[in-house]
């Protein structure tokens, strides 16, 4: 009787066993904290991250002002590499909203694909610039930044305040640090820092006493209000709600007096706050992509495949 009931008891033992281990693996498979999953927004006005909300664990995060960076973009050979090399960065930034403007009559296919896939929040929209303006020595992307700005008081106006967020204008072919970042998060109106490799110098920078920006250092227009690159500033969302008729214009604008006439019309030279140091830091690059060469391009599709580049 007894030997009955050990051999039992032995039959079972592997058993319990394998019920107690399997239970323990479950336990600890609890979720960790980690980086929530950013959504893509797939070309529609609402960046698809509401739908991966940050666990309670990622609280310090939401408080943070958004950043939103308004990107005029436009069809040729190298902008999907602009946009993989711009989203590489921002997809590091948290609480970054990207505002993908394309110069373009309707949204290409490839920049539609490519926001789908980018892993950041993204709004898709289009503007193309009028045909007369498309001309060398005319400013580029007015009506795009534009775009963007009529999309961010739209989505904002009907919201109570505080609305803590900062915009500024990010290029596609620029090089954005990091740091760049945390610097223009903390504008309370408008912010300004120097910007490398433009301006026929090396760099060009706000120059700062006791904390105020009381000139430029700049080798091209010295006499321009703001003597500062679009790459230069960022502006807080409040500023750009309560100043609602602040738009790029195309009517007197003369070439690199775009950030001044915006600019002006929202701030003053005694009222920015100097980031990056007191404005000693270059954070942010105007470089700009060479012109591919296609020289050896076929004139009519040769390959057996077709590849979007
Ligand atoms: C300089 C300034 O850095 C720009 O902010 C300013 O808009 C520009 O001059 C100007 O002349 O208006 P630059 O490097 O010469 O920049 O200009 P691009 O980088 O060729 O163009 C600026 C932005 O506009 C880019 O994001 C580009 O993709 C976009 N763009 C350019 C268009 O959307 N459409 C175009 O036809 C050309
Ligand atoms: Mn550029």
């Amino acid at each position: 009787m007894k030997s009955l009931l050990f051999s039992r008891f032995l039959l079972l033992l592997p058993w319990v066993l394998i019920v107690i281990i399997v239970l323990d693996i479950d336990s600890s498979r609890a979720p960790l904290p980690g980086r929530a999953p950013r959504g893509g927004g797939g070309g529609s006005g609402e960046p698809r991250s509401a739908a991966a909300r940050p666990p309670p664990q990622r609280r310090p995060e939401a408080a943070l002002p958004t950043i939103y960076a308004i990107t005029p973009t436009y069809s040729r050979p190298v902008q999907k590499a602009e946009l993989t090399r711009l989203a590489n960065t921002f997809r590091q930034v948290a609480r970054l909203h990207w505002i993908l403007v394309e110069d373009a009559a309707a949204r290409s296919e490839l920049v539609t694909r490519f926001v789908a896939g980018a892993g950041l929040p993204c709004t898709h929209l289009h503007v193309p610039t009028p045909r007369r303006y498309k001309r060398p020595g005319l400013p580029r992307a007015t009506e795009q930044r534009n775009a963007g700005l009529a999309w961010l008081r739209q989505r904002h106006q009907h919201l109570p305040p505080p609305q803590p967020g900062v915009l500024f204008f990010a290029d596609d072919d620029n090089t954005y640090s990091l740091e760049l970042f945390q610097e223009m998060r903390t504008t309370r109106k408008v912010s300004v820092w120097p910007v490398g490799l433009v301006g026929g110098r090396r760099y060009e920078r706000p120059v700062v006493e006791n904390g105020k920006v009381v000139g430029w250092y700049t080798g091209w227009r010295a006499d321009r209000p703001f003597a500062i690159d679009m790459a230069g500033f960022a502006v807080s969302l409040q500023v750009i709600l309560s100043h609602p008729k602040a738009v790029f214009k195309r009517r007197g604008s003369q070439p690199g007096m775009q950030e001044s006439d915006f600019l002006k019309q929202i701030t003053t030279v005694e009222e920015l706050e100097p980031k990056a140091n007191n404005c000693t830091k270059v954070l942010v690059w105007h470089t700009r992509t060479e012109k591919v060469n296609l020289a050896n391009e076929p004139k009519y599709h040769l390959d057996t495949v077709t590849i979007e580049v």
